[in-house]
Order: structure tokens, then C-alpha cells, then sequence
């Protein structure tokens, strides 16, 4: 397993570039497996979910050609219609190829996804909704195993919560229905946006994604299509904080800032400089910000992603900061790293009450998750000293380049090998 090792109090300076959105990438890479055909995407992010996604298309039967950031798939035959638990026990996000199999196949075995460091992560939404399009699932030896006798049938659907990938997975899955279904209380995110723009160009007739209800009015078949990813306002957020933590001057190229406006108006609130045009975003701050609260909600509220990266800012931040997180319900666990770090954090809850301090100390610690560990790396920047980060291979399913990007930041970051 690898290590990053940072050496902190560097300021960051410079210009980075986004990648394409993993979370944009990965229902867009199993929507293909809704035809035959051939499909062409650029602006993808070699990232290991990525890469664990196109292994599991080539399992069912897909070829994916990669070559840079284009990644050509072409769908044949269906082969197989089972995603097998050995990769979706490494991406609970395999569980998009279920609505997109059911559809198509008229059956699909998808292993259950299990839970992860933030919380139970159930799918409950996904099969409701399915059934109620017709499909009759049930759950054996640790699989979904869904079954329809003919089409779906189309069917108005109200979630009981907003899911991401439960909008995305019915959605897809409605694209072949027979008949129109209504979603209501959708998800909003863009990357449910980005998802419909190329089901649509491949035939599909969505309309209303990106809003709380969308509209889906089923077709007998769709076609190929190519499509360029949206960028990561994950990403662009992370990167975001690392230069305001450093207290820096960073200008973000090729990324969505209109995608990122709740975390932009709270690092306005908390005292950052931000220069924002259309496809680039600036980040100056050069005294110490102000102890912002923060709560996060579904999109367009202040993302769940980027609850842990502002939590370490908040660390260094001039005062009490309350930040709530109310999307899951265990994603607190890299509070416990940052207190190794020197952080004031106490939590209450799903609230953490974070004291600002003068400094953090550098340390060695642990990544637990994707989001957690990006956490990490940008306290790092700011801490006094070394810190090392354990488990890396949390970062690498969702951050393309991340030492190459923030060494051209100026950042003093090196990966090492750990024995195993
Ligand atoms: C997506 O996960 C993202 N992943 C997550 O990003 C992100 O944190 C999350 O949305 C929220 O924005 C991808 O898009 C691949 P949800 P998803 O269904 O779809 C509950 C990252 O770091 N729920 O929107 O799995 C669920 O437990 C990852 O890139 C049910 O109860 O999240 C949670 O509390 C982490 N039943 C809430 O809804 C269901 O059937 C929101 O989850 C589905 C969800």
C-alpha cells in the first residue's frame, strides 16, 4: 500500500487544471450498456472507479478502449448480465449497471453493494422504484436479482429521499420503458444532468434533469453517442480549499463554478478572494479566515463531498465553526485524524463544533475514505512539519493526478511504498 508524504506550510500558487467528473463518468460509462453500439467519451478521468467500472463492462460483455482521457466503448451481445461481487465489493457504484441491464437483458444479478466508512449506503429506493415499474426483485445469497417479463413499464415515481444514484439508475432505466415515467423529488445534482444530455443524444427523451422532477417518456430502442464529461466540482472544490488552507493564490482552469456556488458563498463568507469566470475560478486569501457554519444538503446545498475538506479549513479558521452533516450518517471519521493533527473538533451528533487553531501539526495518519483522505492532504499542506498519509488507494479512486497537480501548485508531496 502507498503512502503520500507532505511537507506543510508551503503556500500554493499557480494554475491547475479539472478532470471530468468521476461521479458524471461512472453512470455515463454504465448507460451504455443500454444498446449495442459504439460510444465515444473524452474528458474521462483515469481514475480507479473509472477503471473498475470499465472492467466490469468488459465483464458483461462491453470492449473499452482507452487511450488518454478517450475512452471508446463498444457495446455487442449482452454476455452476461451479472455483476459479480468481487468489483462491486470495490465500487458500491457498480449498482448503476442494474437499471441499465434490467432494461435491456430483461434481467439482472447485481451483488448488493455493502457499506463503507460513511454510512450504510442501502439501495432500498432503487428496487421500490423498480418494482413499481413492473420488475420483480428479490435478494439472494447477497444479490439483487431483478427480472421483468417483457418491458418496463413506465410509472410515477416519488423518492423518499433524494438519491443520486437511485435517480440515475431509474432514469436509465426508463429510457426503454414502455410508457412515461415521472421522478419525482430527483436528485439535482449535475452529474444527473450530464447523464441525461447523452442519454438524450442517443435517442432517449428526458426532459426536466437537473430539477426535482424529470420526465422520461420511454422508447423501443436508443443509439450510439458521444459525449465529453463534465468537469469534477468536487475536485475544483478540493483544490479550491487547498489554496485558500495555504493561504494562497490559485486559479482553477477548465472547471464549472456555476456548479459550485454554495461552497463558493461560504468561502466569500469566510473571507477568500474568488475571481470567477465561466470555466475558471481564482482563490486568494493571504490572513486568516473567518469561522464560517456549514450544513450540508442535497445539490444545489453545500455538497456532502466537500463536508470534510472544509471541516479542515475551519481547523485553522478564527473562531467556532458548526458544521452539520446531514446527508449520511456516519461521515465524521476523519475528525479523528485531524485531532492527531492538532485540530480542536468535538461532535454532537451529526454536528462537529470545530475551534479554530493558530496551527495544525503535521502526523501520520489514515485515509478511510475517498473524501476523508482529500481532508487530509489539504491539512497536510497547512500543518507544521510532515504528515503521512496511509491507505492512499482511498485518494486514487477519485483524484486523477493529485501529486503531479498540487507539486505544480508548489506543494512539497511525494508518494512512497509502503511494505505491505
Ligand atoms: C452519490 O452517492 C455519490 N456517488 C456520492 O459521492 C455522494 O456523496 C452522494 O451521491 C451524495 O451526494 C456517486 O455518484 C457515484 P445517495 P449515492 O443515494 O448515490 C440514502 C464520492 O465521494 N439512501 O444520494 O450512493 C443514503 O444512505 C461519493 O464521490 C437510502 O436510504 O448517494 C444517503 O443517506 C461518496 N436509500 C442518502 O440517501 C437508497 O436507496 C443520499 O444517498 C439510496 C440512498
Amino acid at each position: 500500500m502507498d503512502s503520500i508524504l507532505i511537507q506543510g506550510e508551503r503556500r500554493l500558487d499557480g494554475v491547475v487544471r479539472i478532470s471530468g467528473a468521476k461521479n458524471s463518468a461512472l453512470p455515463i460509462l454504465a448507460s451504455t450498456l443500454l444498446n449495442q453500439g459504439t460510444f465515444t467519451l473524452t474528458n474521462v478521468p483515469r481514475v480507479m472507479d473509472v477503471f473498475t467500472m470499465s472492467k466490469l463492462l468488459t465483464h458483461l460483455g462491453a470492449a473499452v478502449d482507452i487511450q488518454e482521457d478517450r475512452f471508446t466503448v463498444s457495446v455487442k451481445e449482452a454476455q452476461s448480465f451479472a455483476a459479480p461481487y468481487e468489483l462491486v465489493k470495490t465500487m458500491r457504484a457498480s449498482v448503476l449497471v442494474l437499471g441499465p441491464l434490467l432494461a435491456r437483458c430483461g434481467e439482472a444479478l447485481v451483488s448488493l453493494p455493502g457499506g463503507c466508512a460513511i454510512g450504510a449506503r442501502p439501495i432500498n429506493l432503487h428496487l421500490a422504484a423498480l418494482q413499481q415499474m413492473g420488475a420483480e426483485v428479490s435478494i439472494e445469497h447477497g444479490n439483487v436479482q431483478a427480472r421483468v417479463n417483457g418491458r418496463l413499464k413506465g410509472a410515477r415515481i416519488c423518492f423518499d429521499l433524494q438519491t443520486v444514484t437511485g435517480t440515475e439508475n431509474i432514469m436509465m432505466a426508463a429510457c426503454l420503458a414502455d410508457g412515461t415515467t415521472v421522478l419525482e423529488n430527483a436528485a439535482r445534482e449535475p452529474e444527473v444532468a450530464d447523464l441525461a444530455q447523452f442519454l438524450n443524444k442517443r435517442g432517449a427523451r428526458i426532459s426536466g434533469a437537473g430539477t426535482d422532477v424529470i420526465t422520461i417518456e420511454g422508447v423501443t430502442a436508443l443509439h450510439g453517442g458521444d459525449h465529453e464529461i463534465v468537469p469534477d466540482r468536487i475536485e475544483t472544490g478540493t483544490y479550491l480549499i487547498a489554496g485558500a488552507i495555504t493561504r494562497g493564490d490559485v486559479q482553477i482552469e477548465r472547471c464549472r463554478p456555476d456548479h459550485c456556488e454554495a461552497l463558493l458563498a461560504k468561502l466569500r463568507e469566510a473571507g477568500a478572494v474568488l475571481t470567477v469566470e465561466k470555466e475558471s475560478v481564482r482563490i486568494r486569501s493571504d490572513a486568516r479566515l473567518k469561522a464560517v457554519d456549514v450544513k450540508t444538503l442535497p445539490y444545489p446545498g453545500f455538497p456532502t463531498d466537500m463536508q470534510a475538506q472544509m471541516m479542515a479549513l475551519m481547523t485553522l479558521a478564527d473562531g467556532p465553526s458548526v458544521i452539520t452533516e446531514s446527508v449520511f450518517e456516519s461521515r465524521f471519521i476523519h475528525v479523528l485524524e485531524l485531532q492527531r493533527m492538532g485540530a480542536d473538533i468535538s461532535i454532537e451528533g451529526n454536528h462537529a463544533v470545530v475551534t479554530g487553531n493558530e496551527r495544525l501539526s503535521g502526523a501520520p495518519v489514515m485515509a478511510s475514505d475517498l473524501r476523508a483522505s482529500a481532508c487530509l492532504v489539504v491539512a497536510g499542506l497547512a500543518a507544521e512539519g510532515e504528515t503521512r498519509i496511509g491507505r492512499v488507494y482511498h485518494l486514487d479512486r477519485g483524484y486523477e493526478r493529485l501529486e503531479e497537480k498540487l507539486s505544480g501548485l508548489g506543494a512539497k508531496i511525494r508518494r512512497v511504498k509502503e511494505a505491505a
